[in-house]
């Protein structure tokens, strides 16, 4: 089908993919096609009217969809937490070289403070960070490492939001209406609701370069503050235990790098990374881009995110 609008593929729509696809669908210049390995039906992308392409994630088969669609840009929201990553992205890059003219990448990072913190979560060693290496040495594609701390989505009831729950790492539970704060819970950290990450990632579609990393965040707050935020909000005071963080430690001193990760190890980063202040996007280079990229964007904090889940089925 050819179409006068920029086409934008974004590979792996899981939970987060779901809100850039839906934003580019409602943006003016561009179109969204989606890259999946097939794996089931996805009913989701059929309701939405979303071209989908099947592929082995091979330089070969993503070039051909590439070039056939007119791709400008290929987006990651691929979850893979092994070594395969830097197989798959490299795949990816290949595939952006050879093209005839998607020269733009973004890869599945969607994580917060890498530059400070490159090698947390541990596991991220053996996977996202020798694929940043990868990208450095190139010139042909341009690219962008997008940071977004967390996702603040969590904070919402699961039938209001596309991502699923992550109780093994984030410490509030809305829909069981409890709290497990690790470390002292004043520790920094910044959040971004998955709407507003897909509204900020059409704008930088737009944009005619890009930096190698890239910041968004809708609040810099502490786990605390979002607890007393719930609280007065819901109009209800809400449970709160303390995870030991020997708990934590005794976990982590489990993993050695190049270990294949398992959910406990992976949890235990991620709530590792939170103590450390570690998911927390740079606040003056965060603000910096939104003047630069995202001044049409408006970040909601958390507040303003239980306002609007108050007064729409979704978020
Ligand atoms: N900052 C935060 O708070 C936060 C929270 C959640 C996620 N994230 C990040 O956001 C990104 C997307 O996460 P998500 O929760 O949306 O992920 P997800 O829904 O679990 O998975 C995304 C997609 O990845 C594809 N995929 C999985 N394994 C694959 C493999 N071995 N090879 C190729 N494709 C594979 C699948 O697509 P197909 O089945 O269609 O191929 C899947 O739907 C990740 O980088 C994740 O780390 C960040």
């Amino acid at each position: 089908m050819a179409t006068d609008r920029e086409v934008i593929v974004v590979a792996g729509v899981g939970e987060l993919g779901r809100y850039i696809c839906e934003e580019l669908q409602a943006s003016s210049g561009f179109e969204v096609v989606v890259l999946t390995r097939g794996l089931a039906p996805n009913p989701w992308l059929e309701s939405k009217g979303i071209r989908s392409f099947t592929t082995d994630y091979t330089p070969a088969s993503v070039l051909q969809i590439l070039n056939s669609t007119h791709a400008t840009t290929l987006i990651s929201c691929i979850l893979i937490s092994t070594p395969r990553y830097i197989t798959v992205h490299t795949a990816l890059l290949t595939a952006c070289q050879q093209s005839a003219a998607c020269k733009r990448l973004i890869p599945s990072e969607w994580i917060g403070d890498l530059e400070t913190h490159p090698l947390k979560p541990a596991f991220y060693a053996a996977s996202r960070e020798p694929f940043r290496r990868v990208l450095e040495a190139q010139t042909e594609v341009a690219w962008t490492l997008f940071c977004l701390g967390w996702l603040a989505d969590y904070f919402l009831p699961r039938a209001k939001t596309y991502m699923k729950p992550v109780l093994s790492m984030f410490p509030l539970d809305p829909d069981g209406w409890a709290a497990c704060v690790r470390g002292s819970g004043d520790e920094g950290q910044s959040w971004t609701c998955g709407r507003d990450v897909g509204r900020a990632v059409v704008e930088l579609c737009k944009a005619d370069e890009w930096e190698q990393v890239t910041y968004v965040a809708g609040e810099w707050s502490t786990f605390n503050q979002a607890i007393k935020v719930m609280e007065k909000y819901h109009n209800r005071s809400m449970p709160r235990t303390q995870k030991p963080w020997h708990d934590v430690q005794r976990v982590l001193d489990t993993y050695k790098e190049g270990d294949e990760v398992t959910a406990e190890h992976e949890a235990a980063q991620v709530e590792e990374m939170s103590v450390l202040g570690c998911l927390a996007c740079p606040k003056e280079k965060t603000l910096r881009q939104r003047q630069k990229y995202f001044s049409s964007v408006q970040f909601r904090d958390l507040e303003q995110l239980l306002q609007c889940a108050s007064e729409m089925d979704f978020v």
